[in-house]
């Protein structure tokens, strides 16, 4: 793999991290309705007063509430009955999605990769943390999907902050054969996960959710428990299926074998969940049409 080095100073990850504004990159009414998930005494009053004081949030989860994907015979027109009709985990999971998609919109292309790419390649990762939890009798669905759909957002922030450099990484001929860490590593000298990693320290989420953001990409870290290692999993097998942007199209088979093997996971559950994410990405539609 050839590097071009930039010929400036290279910024650090302190000094990029202090730019970042996470409110720019995450709206505040997304960190409350992360605390609602992330507190097991939230309670469905709770969440239905935070997404009605948002008028925007409170339309965009109505919408889907109303769309195909959740099969809705009767028009849910409040969202006291969506939370009825299907209830708290899904709002929180729709609400999420909802809150954080603004940040996905833009269709602007460098080389393969555009935001809208990346918005189907999280919400492909979520769908498939799902599946994972629901295959090894997990209860934590509602967790790894909101953490599937925030994984990358390291990658936006490169987009955002460090364009330069991140066209040139796009840009190079080998990037899709190695990891995309790697370049960015090399490149700028740290990758998207230590860059939400660092501005992930300012946020009050639970260390095992801000952790299995920051080590989606490494298996052999102290921090990663089952919840990392789910999300590690489907990044492979949504890059391996080319849904939406892909980070790599390579497989560190060692670190894929200890996952499987942790989550006491054999090869043909891994096809039979790849089966089902097809048909689940066919119904999720409104999901991914979201951030057009
Ligand atoms: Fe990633
Ligand atoms: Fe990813």
């Amino acid at each position: 793999m050839v590097i071009k080095m930039p010929d400036t100073k290279k910024v650090t990850l302190q000094e990029i991290s202090q730019k970042i504004e996470s409110v720019s990159t995450i709206p505040t009414v997304a960190f409350q309705i992360l605390d609602a998930i992330n507190d097991p005494d939230a309670s469905v009053n709770d969440l239905e007063k935070l997404i009605k004081l948002d008028p925007s949030l409170s339309s965009k989860v109505l919408n889907m509430a109303n769309s195909a994907y959740f099969g809705q015979t009767s028009p849910v027109y409040e969202i006291k009955h969506a939370l009825i009709n299907l209830g708290f985990r899904t709002v929180t999971e729709i609400a999420l999605s909802a809150s954080v998609c603004e940040s996905f919109k833009s269709n602007e292309n460098i080389a393969h990769y555009n935001r809208t790419g990346l918005w189907e390649h999280s919400v492909a990762v979520a769908l498939c943390a799902k599946l994972l939890a629901k295959t090894i009798k997990a209860t934590y669905e509602e967790i790894v999907f909101s953490i599937g759909i925030l994984h990358d957002l390291g990658i936006i922030m490169f987009d955002q902050y460090l364009n330069d450099e991140f066209i040139e990484i796009l840009n190079n001929p080998d990037v899709q054969n190695y990891p995309l860490v790697l370049f960015e590593k090399e490149l700028v000298g740290f990758d998207h996960q230590e860059l939400v990693h660092e501005v992930l320290k300012t946020w009050k989420l639970p260390e095992a959710f801000k952790a299995s953001i920051a080590n989606h990409h490494i298996v052999d870290n102290n921090e990663c428990g089952e919840i990392c290692r789910i999300i590690y999993l489907s990044n492979i097998i949504c890059n391996s299926l080319k849904i939406g942007f892909v980070e790599t199209t390579s497989i560190d088979m060692d670190a894929y074998k200890l996952c499987l093997s942790e989550l006491q996971l054999k090869e043909d559950d891994v096809e039979v969940i790849k089966d089902k994410l097809q048909s689940e990405i066919k119904k999720a539609e409104d999901f991914l049409s979201m951030a057009n």
